[in-house]
Formats: C-alpha cells, sequence, structure tokens
C-alpha cells in the first residue's frame, strides 16, 4: 500500500487510504440503491440503465476487490492476530458479489437483491472487523 513505510511502524496514510476506499464502495453501493428507487427492480431496472448498469458493478466489483487486497496486506504486514477470519468474511463477500453478476449475465442484475445485500454487508463489516482492525493498528 505506502511503499515508504518502515517496517512494523504504520504510516500515516494507511488508515485514511482505506477510509477512502470505504467511502468509494459506500457511494457506489448507494448509486446502485438509487438505480432501484428510481426505475425499479432486477431485470427492468437493467434494462433500462443496461450500460450503466453494467459499468457500475463492474466498478464495484474492482474498487471492493482492490480495497480487500489493501487491507489484507496491510493487516499481514502488521501480523493482525483476526487476520483469518477477516480474509474468510471477504471471501464470501466476493463469492456472494460474483454470483449476483454471473446470474446476472442471464437474467439480468438483481440490482435490489445486490443492493440489499451489499449494503447490509458493508455497514456490518466496516463497524465491526473493520472498526476492530483500526484500533488495532491505531496502537501500533
Ligand atoms: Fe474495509
Ligand atoms: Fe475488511
Amino acid at each position: 500500500m505506502n511503499a515508504t513505510r518502515i517496517e512494523g511502524r504504520l504510516a500515516s496514510g494507511d488508515l485514511d487510504i482505506l477510509d477512502k476506499q470505504h467511502r468509494r464502495i459506500l457511494h457506489l453501493v448507494a448509486q446502485i440503491g438509487g438505480i432501484v428507487e428510481k426505475e425499479g427492480v432486477g431485470m427492468e431496472a437493467l434494462q433500462i440503465n443496461g450500460d450503466s448498469c453494467h459499468a457500475l458493478t463492474n466498478d464495484l466489483f474492482e474498487t471492493v476487490t482492490l480495497h480487500f487486497r489493501c487491507e489484507e496486506d496491510l493487516l499481514g504486514a502488521f501480523e493482525y492476530p483476526l487476520l483469518g477470519e477477516h480474509r474468510k468474511e471477504h471471501s464470501e463477500f466476493i463469492e456472494r458479489l460474483t454470483k449476483f453478476l454471473f446470474t446476472g449475465i442471464l437474467k439480468g442484475v438483481d440490482l435490489a437483491g445486490l443492493y440489499a445485500y451489499a449494503n447490509d454487508w458493508m455497514c456490518r463489516h466496516k463497524q465491526g472487523p473493520d472498526t476492530d482492525y483500526a484500533n488495532f493498528l491505531r496502537g501500533k
């Protein structure tokens, strides 16, 4: 994440970068929620917003993948004791997100379902496991 980090010491920008990524993810999820609210759900929304839905869900996938990798790299560098559980949560989210997107290739993305799942997961994960590691790292 930060090439200038001194081994074993938290660089001042590390948590800021992760927080910025959190805001970006929540913004993308909120955009999906906005489409659901405005256009309805599932196939109808996809047909109306085909290209923008595709770009949005791809953007979400790429942003989340990058964010998880950054977190896991940083937590690994500090030998965070709960990294295994944290990594497992990330994997479960990627698995569900992938399922939403693959299913969507044939039937149209279930945007309402994706929004409900991603919004709930992100809020819970950020307030729980992500807050736990931030407290751990602040002590470094
Ligand atoms: Fe996070
Ligand atoms: Fe996380």
